[in-house]
């Protein structure tokens, strides 16, 4: 496995566009980013831009360095192109089984056969992608947290055949871009925090149907009693609730854990999504 220079990321949204910035903002890693839909490649470098001129008026970077970490990026809509240059690559691409398999696919027949593929998908275990490659050794989930240049956490995932040198490597670069890395041994749906995450928001919910205590009296309990930042009904809201009900929903699909609950259903269906649709478990007036 050869030393990690070139990255490309595929999919230039939410997640891929911070990927990029975070893997060029340390300053030894050439970044191409890959999308395939019109305009997003400039949208992606404008809010990148923003991102690093507020750095900027922060003093966290020069002027200079702001101008050499999106110099570092370059953009490309030649997926195959791309990977046959690069060393890794993170598909970050919609949450969609059938799209990332065609990504996988085409990674398999245009990359070297040592590069490292990695998906940041948040449910799609890397088992159901990486036979797609020819080289299921090299494959394993990198899944990042939005927003990536603020949340600190990559969980490295080993699939049934990943090598020991695909997870090494791929935490290695995870400490570089000045991220923290732990290594999820066995796939296992939801990955650790997003287990966590949903025990505690389902027992949350629990709570709140069966008339124990309010939605308030619960975010208090868990935020002054655990010492969360927020409490569970707060963070469903800021996440949106559309995302967590989708996610509850392919969790029940896939064998594990039961439907979503009554009062998460009621409120998706009547488009009450949370913060972004101004009313979730809380109301949020403009
Ligand atoms: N948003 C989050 O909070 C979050 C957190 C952790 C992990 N994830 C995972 O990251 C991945 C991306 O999520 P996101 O929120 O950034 O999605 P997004 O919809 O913001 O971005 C996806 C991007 O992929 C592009 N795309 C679609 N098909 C493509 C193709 N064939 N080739 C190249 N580009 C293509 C789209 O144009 C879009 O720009 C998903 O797997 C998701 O599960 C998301």
């Amino acid at each position: 496995m050869s030393e990690i220079k070139n990255v490309t990321v595929v999919g230039a949204g939410t997640m891929g566009s911070q990927i990029a910035l975070q893997t060029a903002l340390a300053g030894r890693y050439r970044v191409t980013l890959v999308d395939a839909v019109p305009g997003q490649l400039d949208r992606a470098r404008a809010q990148n831009r923003k991102l690093v001129d507020r750095a900027v008026e922060k003093g966290r970077l020069t002027k200079e360095q702001a101008d050499d970490t999106l110099g570092r990026i370059i953009d490309s809509d030649d997926l195959e192109a791309a990977a046959k240059g690069a060393d890794l690559v993170i598909e970050a691409v919609i949450e969609e089984y059938d799209t990332k398999k065609s990504v996988f696919t085409a990674l398999g027949n245009a990359s070297r056969k040592d590069a490292i593929l990695a998906s940041n998908s948040s449910t799609i275990a890397i088992s159901r992608l990486a036979d797609l490659t020819g080289n299921a050794a090299r494959c394993c989930n990198m899944h990042f947290f939005h927003p990536v240049t603020v949340m600190q956490l990559c969980e490295v995932v080993r699939g049934p055949k990943t090598s020991d040198a695909t997870v090494n490597a791929a935490t290695e670069f995870v400490r570089t871009i000045d991220r923290t890395p732990v290594v999820l041994n066995k796939e296992i749906w939801g990955f650790i925090v997003n287990r966590i995450l949903f025990a505690a928001s389902e027992e949350a919910m629990h709570l709140l149907e069966g008339g124990y205590a309010s939605a308030e009296d619960i975010d208090t309990a868990v935020q002054k009693g655990l010492n969360w930042p927020m409490g569970p009904f707060h963070l469903l809201d800021f996440s949106g609730l559309d995302i967590f009900y989708g996610a509850m929903k392919d969790r029940h699909r896939q064998g594990e854990g039961g439907d979503a609950p009554e009062v998460l259903r009621k409120l998706v269906e009547n488009g009450n999504l949370g913060r972004k649709t101004g009313k979730g478990f809380f109301e949020y007036p403009k």
